[in-house]
Formats: C-alpha cells, sequence, structure tokens
C-alpha cells in the first residue's frame, strides 16, 4: 500500500452503491462497519467522513438492508452493513442476516479490520458477543467502538465503560458521533490496518 497518509477526513466521498447480494471486485483495503441495528454506524461513517449525510442514518432501526459501499479518495472503502439484533425482524431475517455477514467475512480478501460497535449504555448483548466471536473465528482483526458516549453523565461513564470493557473482554474505543470524541482514535486504527 501507499506510504502516503490517508486525509481525515477524506477530499472525495463517493457512493459506490447499495449492494444486497454480490458486491462488486475491488483491489483497495476495505474497513467495514457492524453492530446492533440503530446502534450508530452509518452516524459514525457520517463522522469519520466529515459528511452530514454521506451514508444514511435511520430514525427507524433496521433500515440498512444491504451493504452500502463508499470509495474515499480512491484510496480506500468503508463498507455500512445492515445492523443485526433488531428484535422485530423474523428469524427467517436474522438467518439471512448471519448467511450474508458469513459469507462476507470468509469472502471478502480485501477487509482489512471491522469496526464494530456497541451502544455504551448497554451491558454486553449475546448478539454482540456472537458477533466478536465470529471475527475470531475467521480470524478478522476487530476495533471495538462504544457508540453515543455523550449520552452517559460523568458518573455513569465511569462505570458502564469498565463494565461493558469487561462484558465484551475487549478493549473499547468511547466515540460519539454527536461530539466527536474517539474520530481520531478510530482512523488511528484504520490507518494502522492498510499499512
Ligand atoms: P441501522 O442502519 O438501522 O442498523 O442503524 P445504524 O446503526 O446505522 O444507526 P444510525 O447511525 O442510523 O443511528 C441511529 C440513531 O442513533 C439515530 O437517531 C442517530 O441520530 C442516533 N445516534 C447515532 N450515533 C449517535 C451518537 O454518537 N450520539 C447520539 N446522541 N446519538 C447518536
Ligand atoms: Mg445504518
Amino acid at each position: 500500500m501507499s506510504d502516503r497518509p490517508l486525509r481525515r477526513p477524506p477530499a472525495e466521498v463517493r457512493f459506490l452503491g447499495s449492494f444486497p447480494g454480490a458486491l462488486p471486485a475491488s483491489r483497495l483495503p476495505e474497513i467495514a462497519f457492524v453492530g446492533r441495528s440503530n446502534v450508530g454506524k452509518s452516524s459514525a461513517i457520517n463522522r469519520l467522513l466529515g459528511r452530514k449525510a454521506a451514508a444514511r442514518v435511520s430514525a427507524t432501526p433496521g433500515r440498512t438492508q444491504a451493504v452500502n459501499l463508499f470509495d474515499l479518495d480512491g484510496r480506500l472503502l468503508f463498507a455500512d452493513l445492515p445492523g443485526y439484533g433488531y428484535a422485530k425482524v423474523s428469524a427467517t431475517q436474522r438467518d439471512a442476516w448471519k448467511h450474508m455477514i458469513g459469507r462476507y467475512l470468509d469472502g471478502r480478501d480485501t477487509l482489512r479490520l471491522v469496526v464494530a460497535l456497541v451502544d455504551c449504555r448497554h451491558p454486553a448483548q449475546p448478539s454482540d458477543l456472537a458477533l466478536l466471536a465470529s471475527l475470531q473465528a475467521h480470524a478478522r482483526p476487530a476495533l471495538v467502538v462504544a457508540t453515543k458516549v455523550d449520552k452517559l453523565t460523568r458518573n455513569e461513564r465511569a462505570k458502564q465503560l469498565p463494565s461493558l470493557t469487561a462484558g465484551l473482554s475487549t478493549l473499547l474505543v468511547p466515540f460519539s458521533a454527536e461530539t466527536g470524541e474517539g474520530v481520531d482514535a478510530v482512523w488511528d486504527a484504520i490507518e494502522g490496518a492498510i499499512r
């Protein structure tokens, strides 16, 4: 890969499309964003891209049903994956999601880092633990990001973040799409992953 540092945010973001099935072949390194519905994947992407609405932020959870791909300065791709764990989806849809993510993790050779987002306000969820286990099983590097930290008071934060860290048995980056906290840390991890 190139030694040139990435532009933060990128100068040019190109939406490549929304892919419910097979993804277009690509040679660029790819960063995927995964997490439960409504956790803030699209908002995190927009914040990292320094754009208001590159990725669609949903008022109703479970909106992003396909993989949305973004090209950043022709240097790397961001993949906004459909959310999982939304209570109202059927078992069939849940199976379809598992199948989709399994195929993606298996088959996407250019995937360099999975940014796994968890909601900082909730304890470790079984679906999050299952995702982290699946990333390990597929030997995919992951960065765990705790979203919406702007919603915690200082006291809540002092309790919640360590307990979530313990519950997930992993380090996590506190993040807020609202305040921009954690943006540099996530970019640093991305930069490290594509080097
Ligand atoms: P799906 O695509 O449906 O799976 O959702 P998503 O994970 O992409 O979440 P999205 O970015 O659409 O955000 C869901 C809701 O959470 C929206 O109302 C956002 O405005 C809100 N939200 C996301 N990130 C943050 C954050 O860091 N702080 C606050 N306060 N709200 C956030
Ligand atoms: Mg989304």
